[in-house]
């Protein structure tokens, strides 16, 4: 305890610590100058920006547009604290329109680096100018310079040692000063941007694209054939305010390892919101690795009242008012662009090789040959086939062919050879399918079994066993069963309690039981992931069971029954297979995300032997 003499007195901070205290919300590093620079000049109406950066942006940030500048009188204004011109009242801050609000930005910079301010609004004959640096603003003094707003930020941390040692090395700095930058291009398709560091033009966009090009000027115009095109406007949904999605989705082969190459806006604000990130992943569930993550600019745009952006100082996060409805809109409306393209990567000279930062990445890396299973599964296809076909969901009649005389191919037969007792080969009209059986047939489960548990929120369906199978689970594992329950229940699984180490399995599903599939290891594989948190949040807070834990489940279901690579089919088993495949959506890449199918397309043929 202090002594009470010893203990300092209560004193309120003079201004300009003050300032400096809250510019560390802001103004972290010199990226954090641009974006807010950034935003005043869009929120100002500039069609053209020009942003000069040196040394990584410690030394100089300059902004310059074209916009509706500030008054002479107001400038001094615009470098104090809490002083804006685009919130006036609480109700402006419940629908906020503008980047812009807390009149904030400015006086922060100010207090921690060398300001000058030099503006024109287009109707004034002269410009004025206004420095402030670490201390009270200077006088306002008029001088020529062309309409609009020029703010140089020389020096940051000049007076803040503490803070300045915590910049890196300027390259860094600068490639995040660059990575701010293509955000907000990418958010603003109609200014023009041009980025230069130490005098060299890095970058420029012209103005006036729209949101496609511009994304496609930012992400690579070598992927432009990869990326797919989303404009959707979805009517308000489950309470949800109506929004409208514009996205460019990058084709599943191009993941990248990292998250880097996703946009994301929200009303004209870049964002990184974890929620987002998580809606996109989620809308290529199944299309890609789980390792990889996609390539995309999503844009949202929707009734401010809807989303709030005043959660986080820099703005870098929104909290939706119905998170959840939004979230589930998006993922919607991206899974369905994707789904209603043909993903089947196509065997290209140009992709096999590189692995290069601006290189699709290619297909051929994630089909890889499945050591061959020991001893031939026992593989009774007419089991499975009825299994299937009570599974599918499409109408009675186009199926009633399909009897045990034989599948029924739809349109005209097509030649299927299997090779090495893992692959098919065969055509369709762009070109030579090579197809992974097991990688097709899994994909081909997984869609029916997810179809039926969600899509008609049927159970699947049930075989008692005569003996129940027991499994060893602590009471730590048994715990687990109240919270596995509504997935239990949808999988065909009953799981009981046998005494304080033991459960017993008394029923498993028809469909892993006519594949052979062991129910002893099956069952422990799926307290494991429950117990890993693989299965996280089984149900939702309504009992139904959550779409991730579904997916986890049905993967290692679906893998499991699936025929093996070593497995030789016979014809009408082969016919079947590439029917199955016809029929089930998606088909070009099976649950892990790994391509089922890879094209030659007939050009690339005729190409390659030179016709
Ligand atoms: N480039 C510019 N062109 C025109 N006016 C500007 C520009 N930059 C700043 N201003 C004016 O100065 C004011 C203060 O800017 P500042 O960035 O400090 O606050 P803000 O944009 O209102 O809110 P926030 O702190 O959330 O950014 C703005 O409200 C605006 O009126
Ligand atoms: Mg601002």
């Amino acid at each position: 305890m202090q002594a009470a003499a010893d203990r300092a007195s209560i004193q309120t901070l003079p201004p300009l610590l003050v300032d400096q205290i809250a510019a560390g919300e802001v103004v972290e590093r010199p990226s954090s100058v641009v974006k807010e620079l950034l935003e005043n000049a869009v929120d100002a109406g500039a069609t053209r920006i020009v942003i000069d950066a040196e040394e990584g942006g410690g030394a100089l940030v300059r902004v310059s547009d074209d916009g509706g500048g500030i008054p002479a009188d107001q400038l001094g204004l615009a470098l104090s604290p809490h002083a804006t011109s685009k919130l006036r009242d609480a109700d402006g801050l419940a629908a906020i329109a503008t980047l812009g609000f807390r009149g904030e930005a400015l006086a922060s910079i100010a207090s921690v680096a060398r300001v000058r301010v030099v503006s024109r609004p287009p109707g004034e004959e002269l410009a004025a100018a206004i420095e402030q640096a670490g201390g009270p603003p200077g006088p306002v003094a008029p001088l020529a310079a062309p309409a609009g707003t020029t703010v140089e930020v020389r020096d940051l941390f000049f007076n803040v040692p503490a803070r300045r040692r915590f910049l890196r090395a300027a390259p860094t700095e600068y490639g995040r000063i660059a990575a701010t930058v293509q955000q907000s291009a990418m958010t603003h398709p109609r200014v023009g941007f041009r980025l230069t560091h130490n005098g060299r033009v890095t970058l420029e966009l012209p103005a006036g694209q729209d949101p496609w090009e511009r994304g496609v000027a930012i992400l690579g115009r070598d992927l432009d054939d990869a990326l797919l095109r989303l404009d959707r406007d979805e009517p308000g949904w489950k309470g949800a305010s109506p929004m409208r999605v514009l996205a460019l989705l990058g084709r599943p082969e191009i993941g990248r390892a990292s998250s880097k190459f996703q946009h994301f806006s929200v009303n004209g604000r870049p964002v990184r919101d974890r929620q987002l990130v998580h809606a996109l992943k989620e809308a290529y569930r199944g299309l890609m690795p789980a390792d990889r993550q996609p390539v995309a600019a999503v844009h949202l745009t929707l009734d401010p009242a809807a989303v709030d952006v005043n959660v986080h100082p820099t703005k870098a996060e929104v909290r939706f008012r119905d998170a959840g409805a939004a979230h589930s809109l998006i993922r919607a409306a991206c899974r369905e662009r994707l789904l209603a393209e043909d993903l089947t990567p196509a065997l290209h000279p140009r992709t096999a090789g590189g692995s290069g930062p601006n290189r699709p990445r290619s297909a051929a890396q994630g089909f890889e040959l499945r050591e061959p299973s020991p001893s031939r599964a026992s593989f009774d296809y007419a089991a499975t086939r009825d299994e299937l076909d009570r599974l599918a969901d499409a109408p009675a009649g186009q199926r009633g062919a399909a009897g045990a005389g034989g599948p029924a191919v739809a349109g005209p037969p097509r030649k299927v050879v299997q090779f090495s007792d893992s692959f098919l080969v065969t055509e369709d009209a762009e070109g030579l399918l090579v197809i992974d059986q097991h990688a097709l047939h899994e994909r081909v489960m997984f869609e029916k079994l997810w179809k039926r548990i969600l899509g008609e929120g049927k159970p699947l369906e049930k075989q008692r066993l005569l003996v129940p199978v027991t499994v060893t689970a602590d009471a730590g594992r048994q715990a687990l069963l109240d919270d596995l329950a509504p997935l239990l229940e949808s999988l065909a699984l009953e799981l009981e309690p046998m005494g304080p180490r033991t459960l017993a399995v008394q029923a498993f599903p028809t469909l892993l039981k006519s594949r052979g599939v062991a129910v002893g290891p099956f069952v422990e594989g799926l307290l494991d992931a429950a117990e890993n948190g693989d299965l996280a949040g089984p149900a939702d807070a309504g009992g139904r069971v959550t779409e991730a834990a579904l997916a986890a489940v049905l993967d290692m279901m679906s893998c499991k029954a699936a025929v093996k690579a070593g497995d030789r089919l016979s014809g009408p088993e082969l016919d079947e297979l590439l029917r199955l495949r016809d029929e089930v959506e998606r088909s070009s890449s099976c649950p892990h995300g790994r391509p089922t199918t890879l094209r030659l397309t007939w050009n690339e043929l005729r190409h390659r032997f030179g016709r």
